[in-house]
């Protein structure tokens, strides 16, 4: 079997049309442009250029874009104070601190400051409960954008068997409650897991969240099962020439693909997904503010 490839770019360029065509309505209808903040701190230069992208892509759906960047040295007090007059403001509903923070700061403490209702990032402990059990709540990004393609994929996932590699807050975990929302038999497998192989076989849709280079190979792949891959990894290859590097997701692409029925590839497959599902939960943030329905299909 040669799996479906589940194309990522053109799902996300899809949501963030639907999301450009709900800012629209909401500009027109009602006189208000939702509004998301992002919170940098120090010069890491990989969320430089998460930031920039974020930045770019709200404005083209026609949000209005904020961005705060803190000196790496910024202390506790100021950057919650920062979040504070956030959480005032009227024009912003939707707020993202970029982590990891320097480590000074304690995330935890300054994630937990961000009103619960502009938690864009689903990391506030309040929306953490609501989604543990089965609330109304903001959903972490890229396990809706997961979610969002399976079910595009299988429309019903009720009774699959479901296994989520990874017990990360951000996506581990998250992306097991939702699965566990829509009726899967959910197992979240780790680096602990004894005879992982056999558990992640036992997979009609695998979830792959651990960080780890090609880990999961085309052997651990039950014939037909959906293979998500959130791994972004870059690793050498020579093969390119000297220095160079390439990215790869927690699997291996080529194998699995053989034998799944279906795979994201990487890059293009969950990455893209991530900044749409942050601009989705941004209008629903901005809906819920100011009681207004909605949009449809865009929320867990
Ligand atoms: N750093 C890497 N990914 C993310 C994310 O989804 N949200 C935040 N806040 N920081 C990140």
């Amino acid at each position: 079997m040669t799996a479906t490839v589940i194309d990522g770019k053109a799902f996300a360029a899809k949501v963030r049309g639907q999301v450009a065509d709900h800012v629209a309505r909401l500009k027109e209808a009602h006189g208000v442009t939702p509004g998301l903040a992002v919170v940098l701190v120090g010069e890491d230069p990989a969320s430089q250029v998460y930031v920039r992208s974020k930045g770019k892509m709200t404005v083209e759906v026609g949000m209005k874009s904020v961005e705060h960047k803190l000196d790496a040295d910024t202390s506790e007090a100021d950057l919650l104070a920062v979040v504070k007059s956030l959480n005032e403001d009227p024009e912003i509903h939707g707020i993202l601190v970029q982590l990891p923070l320097p480590g000074h700061l304690n995330e935890d403490l300054v994630i937990n400051s961000i009103d619960p209702a502009k938690d864009v990032d689903g990391f506030h402990i309040s929306n953490v409960g609501l989604l543990g059990t089965g609330q109304k709540s903001m959903v972490p990004c890229t396990p809706l954008g997961c979610l969002m393609m399976l079910r595009d994929h299988h429309g019903s996932l009720s009774g699959l068997n479901a296994v989520v590699i990874g017990r990360s807050n951000i996506v581990g975990k998250p992306m097991a409650q939702l699965l566990l929302g829509d009726s899967c038999t959910v197992t979240i497998a780790h680096s602990r897991t004894k005879d992982i192989q056999d558990v992640v076989r036992a997979a009609d849709v695998v979830v792959a969240a651990v960080g780890r280079p090609e880990m999961v190979t085309g052997e651990w792949i039950k014939p037909g099962a959906t293979v998500i891959d959130v791994g972004i990894n870059r690793i050498d290859a020579p093969e390119k020439g000297e220095g160079k590097t390439r990215l790869v997701g927690d699997c291996h692409y080529d194998s699995c693909a053989e034998v799944a029925g279906a795979i994201t590839p990487v890059p293009g497959g969950v990455g893209p997904m991530t900044i749409a599902c942050l601009l989705a939960n941004t209008v629903t943030a901005c809906c819920r503010a100011n009681g207004l329905a909605e949009p449809e299909g865009l929320t867990a």
